[in-house]
């Protein structure tokens, strides 16, 4: 075979092996789209998490790309896709704690590792998660029923009265982030670190059931434990602070007014840490019995 017909053998082979590439590449992506069909919602939830959170330090966003990737997963989630149905005994209103008034939370834990948990809370109605913070985390909260208000704050972008004398303690100025009601089906709430209301309030309307993905989980070793909050009007002024103090560490009312207007008022507040773990919330452990999380 002269060098001609050898070029030309070549050839050939080279656009077959292009073509042999090409098949396998299509039929790689095939393959993974049909994994991905047949993969469940939670499966698919565990993925993405381990995709956005595995190398991601405390306190670090992830890129808005991935957080929206994982917000897209958790939209889509149904009660069904974790095994939950309103009529569970976890959602009933006369549970409560010892034949108490106030009715037990069940947190149902599917999956945590040090980079990130998934679980979901089961609330029955006028249950209350009371004010309590995120301590660098980003979290994902899906109602995935039931009808819930949601209140919460992030710290006032203030060095002033930061630490003021509020009721018996100390407490920090901060902005409100959401004062509203929820209901299922809606998008998935996000917040972060320093914004995005860190500090939230869960009460149930009617009974509802949250998904929650924290990243990182809390975790008493490493200094993000869960602190619960009390909060006061910003008309319970401090004793050491004038009304002037307040107007500075209000930047959007200074200009106008020495004091804070009533807007100020109802979007800011004191926030008291609470030194103990609230008395009005019960929260127990139950048995996730949804589709099962295969690690790989
Ligand atoms: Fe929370």
């Amino acid at each position: 075979m002269g060098i001609g017909g050898i070029l030309a053998n070549k050839k050939d082979n080279d656009t077959v092996d292009q073509l042999t590439k090409a098949t396998n590449k299509g039929k790689s992506s095939r393959n993974n789209r049909r994994r991905q069909k047949k993969m469940t919602r939670v499966q698919r939830l565990y993925e993405m998490c381990k995709q956005v959170f595995s190398s991601v330090d405390p306190g670090i966003v992830p890129p808005p790309n991935e957080i929206q990737r994982l917000k897209s997963i958790l939209d889509e989630m149904t009660p069904d896709d974790v095994g939950l149905r309103p009529d569970m005994s976890y959602f009933l209103g006369n549970n409560g704690a010892g034949g108490g008034l106030v009715p037990k939370i069940t947190y149902l834990h599917i999956y945590e590792c040090p980079k990130f948990s998934i679980g979901i809370f089961c609330l029955p109605r006028t249950s209350v998660i009371p004010l309590h913070n995120h301590p660098q985390m980003t979290v994902l909260s899906k109602l995935l029923f039931g009808t819930m208000h949601i209140k919460s704050y992030d710290w006032a972008d203030t060095n002033v009265l930061s630490n003021v004398n509020v009721g018996d303690g100390v407490g920090r100025l901060a902005k409100l982030k959401v004062d509203g009601e929820f209901t299922a089906p809606c998008g998935t709430s996000i917040l972060y670190p320093a914004d995005g209301g860190n500090m939230h309030c869960f009460t149930a309307l009617s009974s509802c059931a949250v998904l929650d993905v924290l990243g990182p989980p809390y975790s008493d070793p490493e200094g993000r434990h869960c602190t619960y909050y009390l909060e006061y009007p910003l008309s319970t002024l401090p004793a050491a602070a004038s009304s002037s103090d307040v107007a500075e560490a209000l930047p959007e009312s200074s200009s106008s007014s020495s004091s804070p207007s009533d807007i100020d008022k109802r979007s800011h507040a004191w926030l008291k840490e609470r030194k103990d773990n609230p008395e009005d919330l019960t929260v127990v452990g139950g048995l996730y019995s949804g589709p099962a999380i295969k690690e790989k």
